[in-house]
């Protein structure tokens, strides 16, 4: 008999991914389901970027573990300037993806993780693998879910009143499911707290470049000996199936960095050859890939707004969007409908019941870190064809049409007035 380890016994396959083959099977089945419960940015591959990738075909040999010597040094250098962190003293790593390199974070540094709920969905399943122990800190939407200084302070002296060890925090912003991010002066009281308690940031900067109006900075502007930047290409670039991401750790923690490109050597090798090449691009500041970037952040962000609007005639918005293609309503001012008429008493019962009468998909707050009886849901705004949008887009319908959203992404739009139904009296 085979025996799975006792620690793995809670793993669960990613609520995301569930939500996202579910919805396809139903599709299979020629359902018609609008699925806010994904997060994967539609739009095509750029060209510049496809015609890279043929010209590096034949590139078979294995890269170093830690990336190609110059994807590492222009990926440095884009993030430095685009997140403006003006400090040099980074080095870069490249992994398949920012999850992994965030999992191999927790793995390499030891302590509990200090985990502000709600936040994605994937950092506390890889505690589970790497056997840590996690400290929720609950924000609400009343401060637009933001974490500050006094209740990160007042979190970490709890915990170590309570004898754990608080070493890690995990922060992504703009955020995956919120949608808010944090100011300078936000970012700054964060890091005097991180500074005096000896704590670790891990910060997941993986949305910088789907920020809406503001310009993105990164907390290592603050805290740049105690911080550790990961992003990559999968939300700006829509390149998540390339599997690309990028870690820039602090000069001062070679320890960290050294077994980070142990275990790099030891799992996944390197990155993908051809991938490596044909990625470069996106770090040279290519005048077309910058307006492309800019164009798709701005369809991100008029979608998203058209969702967030349908939120606020429902009376469950709590701060406007401020980057990434999600929104988080809290759906407790509705609790008692929601008991009386479907019989719904948690996020997961919320979340089926929108799937089953409604056909909209979107996922519970469980996913997030949250009580089961929290009434929130992740909304995500990406039900759109990319290629259609963009064609629209420089048509010039965009500027003239106030009709654009009904063309360009019919099906969130129907997927808000199914919502809104779903929470009207009867
Ligand atoms: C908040 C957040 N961090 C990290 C990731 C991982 O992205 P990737 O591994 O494609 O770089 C995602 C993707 O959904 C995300 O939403």
């Amino acid at each position: 008999m085979v025996h799975v380890r006792d620690s793995l016994q809670g793993l669960k396959f990613s609520p995301t991914l569930l939500i996202n083959e579910e919805v396809a099977r139903m599709r299979e089945r020629g359902e018609t389901v609008y699925h806010m419960g994904f997060g994967e940015s539609p739009f095509p591959v750029h060209p510049l970027i496809q015609e890279r990738i043929s010209g590096y075909a034949g590139r078979n040999q294995y890269m170093p573990a830690a990336g190609l010597q110059s994807l590492r040094d222009e990926a440095r250098r884009y993030i430095l300037e685009r997140h403006g962190i003006n400090n040099d003293n980074f080095v870069a790593m490249i992994g398949p993806g920012s999850k992994e390199l965030i999992f191999d974070i927790q793995l390499a540094v030891d302590g509990d993780l200090l985990f502000p709920v709600p936040s994605w969905v994937s950092y506390i399943p890889q505690t589970l693998i790497t056997r840590d122990q996690v400290i929720k800190i609950f924000l609400n939407p009343d401060t637009a879910y933001k974490l500050d200084g006094a209740t990160l302070d007042t979190a970490i002296r709890a915990a170590r009143d309570a004898g754990r060890n608080p070493r890690k925090l995990i922060l992504n912003y703009p955020a995956n499911p919120t949608g808010m991010t944090y100011s300078d002066d936000e970012l700054a009281e964060i890091a005097a707290v991180c500074r005096e308690h000896n704590v670790l940031v891990i910060s997941d900067e993986i949305y910088a470049r789907v920020s809406f109006e503001t310009y993105h900075r990164s907390i290592a502007r603050h805290y740049p000996e105690g911080t550790i930047v990961t992003t990559g290409l999968s939300k700006h670039l829509s390149l998540g199936g390339f599997r690309v991401g990028v870690a820039l750790v602090p000069s001062g923690m070679e320890r960290v960095f050294t077994v980070l490109r142990a275990i790099a050597s030891e799992t996944f090798s390197a990155v993908s050859t051809p991938i490596q090449y044909s990625v470069m691009a996106a770090f040279q500041e290519y005048p077309e890939i910058e307006e492309y970037i800019h164009t798709c952040t701005e369809i991100h962000h008029r979608v998203t707004m058209r969702v967030w609007e349908t939120l606020r005639r429902l009376g469950v918005d709590y701060g406007r969007p401020a980057g990434a293609f999600y929104l988080y309503p809290d759906f407790s001012s509705y609790a008692e409908m929601l008991k009386s008429r479907y019989g719904i008493r948690s996020s997961e019962d919320l979340s089926r019941e929108l799937l089953t009468r409604m056909s909209v998909a979107a996922l519970p707050g469980t996913a997030f870190g949250e009580h089961p009886e929290t009434l929130r849901l992740r909304i995500s705004s990406v039900d759109f064809n990319g290629a259609q949008i963009l064609k629209l887009y420089y048509s010039g319908a965009w500027q003239e049409d106030d009709q654009f959203l009904d063309r360009a992404a019919p099906r969130v739009l129907e997927a808000c007035r199914r919502i809104e139904q779903f929470f009207q009296p009867e």
